[in-house]
């Protein structure tokens, strides 16, 4: 087979080769979905009899009313981080299993979590939402009230702001893309924009902040300046559809656009309108960053610009040299993924990957790359650009802008190895 001419060392090509007919796709080997899986290369087929088999000779299933996914599907789950788990097993995470999926929105049932006191069963005929503070006129909404409200919707990315910080670790850890960089997410959200409930309330000229205050057993709460309440943050109602499921805040939660995760409070139930933040404790000791100097920075509010290839990944084996599809995730808090470059000898060479569109403000892009892997050892690297000319760091550059410990807003490149025999390992750069 005739291939075209790398665009960077140990094989990377075109990222219209696969578009333009350069490659011909039956020789792409894909790596499988699964971790350790392989799909294989097409083969060509022995004879031209085509057997019927056992799920055509009688009738499928019945309907369902609620579908779930195939039964053979079932290793594709979520993980848990649980520190705690023997004396506040509803304290910790559970992570996104990016590398088993496609594309850029997260099944409802695999979006990650972030809980400080477990999931609260909230009966949505009691909920409320109190508006209050420095308004003209506080407000109560029910959730039946806020259901009747003109809805908006966007598709955007939640990233928690403790997203990646195992790479933080001085060895790196062995563990699925997802499990490292699994607390991220994209949803198609649909609510109440916060601006209409907020002028309704009507905000005294001295309000410049507010505190959201969620329904949990922590009442978590955080406080978020006017200016971004008003601009785009929205009451979400619903996800990709559905409404809201309880581990995503049902029966309302707020939806801060880019910003970290821990903002966009969940199960909100009041709203309190200030002059200043209240310095709560997820804005003191928690969520702020510790700069070199030993100080703490607080109030990082958007995640910064990010990518990760998701395909191929630790704990995938490659099957043998030849053709691969090199795809991922690049995300910025900023705006627009504007440029995502793929390296496979460890950020010495670069070729631009494809972008696949809609490219969203403030959601998940996927990024492809043809590769024609030589079997030598590569080390694979991602690095996202945004609109606004911000580029993902090195994770030295990363380590060198705070101080050790410092476990938020990680958004070095992520480093895979590829050895000879086709295993795969997250190393550091
Ligand atoms: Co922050």
């Amino acid at each position: 087979m005739e291939l075209p001419v790398p665009v960077a060392d140990h094989g990377l090509l075109d990222r219209r080769a696969f578009l333009t007919g350069a490659i011909h796709v039956a020789g792409l080997v894909a790596v499988g979905s699964h971790a350790g899986d392989l799909v294989a290369t097409a083969q060509a087929a022995e004879s031209m009899t085509l057997e019927t088999p056992p799920w055509m000779q009688g009738p499928g299933q019945p309907f369902r009313g609620y579908g779930q996914p195939a039964k053979y599907e079932e290793e594709v789950k979520r993980t848990f981080f649980q520190p705690y788990k023997d004396i506040a097993p509803g304290s910790g995470a559970s992570m996104t299993p990016l590398h088993q999926l496609q594309g850029t929105i997260t099944p409802n049932g695999l979006h990650f979590e972030r809980h400080h006191s477990g999931v609260p069963d909230i009966d949505p005929a009691q909920h409320a939402l109190l508006i209050h503070g420095l308004v003209r006129r506080p407000l109560h909404f029910s959730v039946e009230a806020l259901l009747r409200y003109p809805t908006i919707s966007r598709i955007c990315f939640v990233e928690c702001s403790g997203n990646s910080f195992f790479n933080v670790a001085a060895e790196p850890p062995q563990k699925s893309c997802g499990a490292i960089h699994g607390l991220v997410s994209c949803s198609e959200w649909t609510g109440v924009s916060l601006a209409v409930v907020l002028e309704e309330a009507g905000v005294d000229p001295q309000g410049k902040w507010l505190v959201a205050e969620g329904a949990d057993a922590a009442a978590m709460n955080r406080s978020i300046p006017l200016v971004k309440a008003l601009d785009d943050a929205m009451i979400a109602l619903y996800q990709n559809g559905e409404r809201l499921r309880p581990e995503q805040g049902y029966p309302m939660r707020l939806l801060l656009p880019g910003w970290e995760g821990n903002t966009s409070i969940k199960w909100l139930r009041r709203l309190t309108i200030t002059e200043g933040p209240v310095y709560s404790r997820e804005e003191t000791s928690k969520y702020t960053d510790l700069m070199p100097d030993g100080k703490a920075r607080q109030f990082t509010f958007p995640m910064a610009v990010k990518s990760v290839i998701t395909h191929p990944s630790a704990g995938m084996r490659m099957q043998g040299k030849g053709l691969y599809e090199v795809s991922g995730l690049a995300w910025s808090g900023a705006g627009r993924v504007t440029k995502v470059e793929v390296s496979a000898d460890g950020g010495k060479s670069w070729a631009e990957a494809a972008l696949q569109a809609p490219i969203l403000p403030l959601a998940l892009t996927r990024f492809r790359l043809p590769w024609n892997w030589d079997g030598s050892p590569v080390l694979l690297q991602s690095r996202a650009t945004d609109e606004k000319g911000n580029v993902q760091t090195t994770r030295e550059q990363w380590t060198a802008q705070y101080s050790a410990g410092n476990v938020y807003h990680y958004n070095a490149m992520q480093t895979w190895s590829v050895s000879p025999a086709g295993e795969i390992k997250n190393v550091y750069l």
